[in-house]
């Protein structure tokens, strides 16, 4: 019994090492995969590539962007938000592809004054087409500690998770007439900006820029590109299991505080249809 209690310890163990250590090689480097794009020096990457932040001050914000593109796949980066009075900032982290026509997948964490909570927004564009916005509360204040905010890009589905929890799911419904994102690869943008015209309590809060210069931070990038698959398989089973469908209702019930597909107001006609589906 005693030796092989010892043995299964040890088995654990060692497989504990060896994930850690799978999960440190996956990480990306900020020099090799993106690329500064605005802000003079605002921005920075530091830690040997470990480590990048964005600033924004009274003159400007910044922000960067990815050197690849991606069609399809797991995109997970932990993002810092700025601490404290944040009101009236808008840090964004988005997948885009380019043109009029173009497909995107975004996070937006609206800033909020010492105490109260972010809200997280997120949205998806088919064909330069939005309007499908669902918000968000974190169970969590995300200027804390980092968290992990990660996309699900597959031909079936998006998902967006926040340290692996689900908190939205947007199927493909083309069978009813609803342009999915499919063909554009994207890149990863994120910038960090003054939006208090719009983004505290509706623009009623504004930026307290003797607090400036604001600061967000990221960190373990990565990606898992994934091929994409045409089994009946993949396209006919859940997106979810069983305990992530038990977690994103839980997010939707206690946590989520705006959704376009119960909008009566802005939607008199009905839903639109990929609510529905
Ligand atoms: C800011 O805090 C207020 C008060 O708690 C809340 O109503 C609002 O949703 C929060 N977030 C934003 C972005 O306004």
């Amino acid at each position: 019994m005693g030796i092989s209690s010892n043995g299964l310890c040890l088995v654990l163990l060692v497989g504990l090492v060896f994930s850690s250590l799978m999960v440190a090689t996956y990480a990306g480097n900020f020099y090799q995969d993106f690329d500064l794009t605005w802000g003079g020096k605002r921005p920075k990457i530091f830690k040997g590539g470990q480590l990048l932040s964005l600033s924004l001050d009274k003159v400007s914000g910044s922000g960067f962007q990815s050197k690849k593109e991606y069609l399809f796949g797991r995109i997970d980066m932990q993002l810092k938000l700025v601490p404290g009075n944040s009101a009236g900032t808008v840090t964004a982290y988005y997948l885009s592809s380019q043109g009029p026509t173009h497909d995107e997948i975004d996070f937006e964490f609206l800033g909020n004054l010492s105490g109260d909570p972010y809200v997280l927004h997120t949205n998806v564009f088919t064909q330069g087409k939005g309007n499908r916005e669902q918000q968000f509360y974190l169970w969590f204040n995300p200027s804390r500690n980092f968290h992990t905010y990660s996309v699900i890009w597959k031909p079936q589905h998006i998902i967006f998770l926040v340290d692996n929890i689900p908190i939205r799911v947007f199927n493909n419904a083309e069978s009813v007439g609803v342009p999915f994102p499919k063909s554009q690869p994207m890149r990863i943008y994120s910038s960090l900006w003054n939006a208090d015209d719009w983004a505290t309590r509706g623009g009623l809060v504004k930026t307290d820029w003797s607090k400036a210069p604001f600061t967000a931070y990221y960190r373990n990038f990565n990606v898992i590109e994934s091929k994409i698959s045409h089994s009946f398989a993949e396209w006919h089973t859940n997106a979810l299991d069983a305990p992530s469908r038990r977690r994103l209702r839980w997010v939707q019930k206690y946590f989520m505080i705006y959704n376009y597909c119960t909008d009566l107001k802005r939607f008199p006609q009905g839903p639109p249809v990929e609510c529905r589906h």
